[in-house]
């Protein structure tokens, strides 16, 4: 036995010290997921036989995912992101609407920015030298039940084909291939754009140094976001995937799930079109945290 009483090498009776220790914990949701970080954590040290060399390399890449994070970047929504983790609270989160037939989520990722412009309905969102195949984007926004939900507001941005969001790309004007919408009377809008190409998450933080040593490559396929935000119902944060892309069956951020993938159609005239269904689950209409001014 140690000075607390503790047998030296009993893994079980240290969990236990460690689980009492956060007994008094007043916020009793804090509690619960401190309690399950500390079994989770110890039943990791054990499985993957840390040493204390290793944990400390493991500490050292949390204060470099700190260091690397900013008003700008952050790399520890990177992280979550990568690891797939950002991906599973999502569609966890998003389980009751999808029982019922909701549209599966998706991440906002780091690109959404705060004052997209307002577009007149089956306005183009691309400027006109923004080279690329035409896309038309045709969309309905309804509830569960199916009841189209006018006056809903859809915020949409994307990558240019060449992989580069506008904010990314000197070459492209302020704001260009982003957008806000407004649903009429029967749940639905549309926009013209441009087919948009995968690109790279940013690897120059210790992400990237994380995806050099597992060996995995560093792209997401091409996709559309939306974000769409109707009152008396939850916000749903979503992408639609070129089901073409090669890609699409590994997201470097595991985001391109099954319903998501879209056959871009030909529109007979060298363009394409899609069609989206956001389908959004009553409830508190809340906003996520806007990565960009
Ligand atoms: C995005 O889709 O914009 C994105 C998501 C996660 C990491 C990087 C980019
Ligand atoms: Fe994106």
């Amino acid at each position: 036995m140690n000075t607390q009483g503790l047998p030296a090498t009993d893994p079980q009776a240290l969990l236990e010290a460690v689980l009492a220790s956060n007994s008094k914990t007043a916020n009793s949701r804090l509690k619960q997921i401190l309690d399950s970080a500390i079994r989770h954590l110890h039943a990791f040290a054990v499985e993957a036989d840390l040493t204390p060399a290793e944990l400390d390399i493991g500490l050292d890449f949390l204060v470099a995912i700190g260091k690397a994070s900013g008003p700008k970047k952050h790399e520890g929504i990177l992280l979550a992101d990568i690891l797939g983790v950002a991906t599973l609270v999502q569609l966890r989160n998003a389980r009751l609407a999808l029982a019922e037939g909701g549209t599966e989520p998706a991440l906002v990722g780091p690109f959404w920015r705060a004052h997209q412009p307002r577009r007149a309905d089956g306005e183009c969102i691309a400027s006109a030298d923004t080279p690329g195949p035409r896309l038309t984007v045709r969309g309905r926004v309804t509830s569960l039940d199916g009841k189209p939900l006018a006056g809903a507001r859809v915020e949409t941005w994307q990558a240019s084909p060449k992989g580069l969001y506008e904010n990314q790309d000197e070459q492209q004007p302020s704001m260009n291939l982003r957008g806000r919408f407004e649903t009429d009377a029967d749940g639905r809008f549309s926009f013209v754009s441009v087919r948009p190409a995968g690109y790279p998450v940013p690897v120059d933080g210790p992400c990237g140094e994380l995806l050099a040593a597992q060996g995995r490559h560093i792209l997401r396929p091409a996709h559309l976001h939306f974000l769409v935000v109707a009152e008396g119902h939850r916000v749903l944060a979503t992408q639609f995937f070129d089901s073409e892309d090669p890609h699409v069956h590994d997201d470097v951020v595991f985001g391109a799930v099954g319903s998501l993938l879209k056959t871009f159609e030909s529109d007979g005239q060298g363009g394409f079109a899609i069609d989206v269904e956001l389908r959004l689950q009553r409830g508190e209409t809340k906003l996520p945290k806007c990565p960009l001014p």
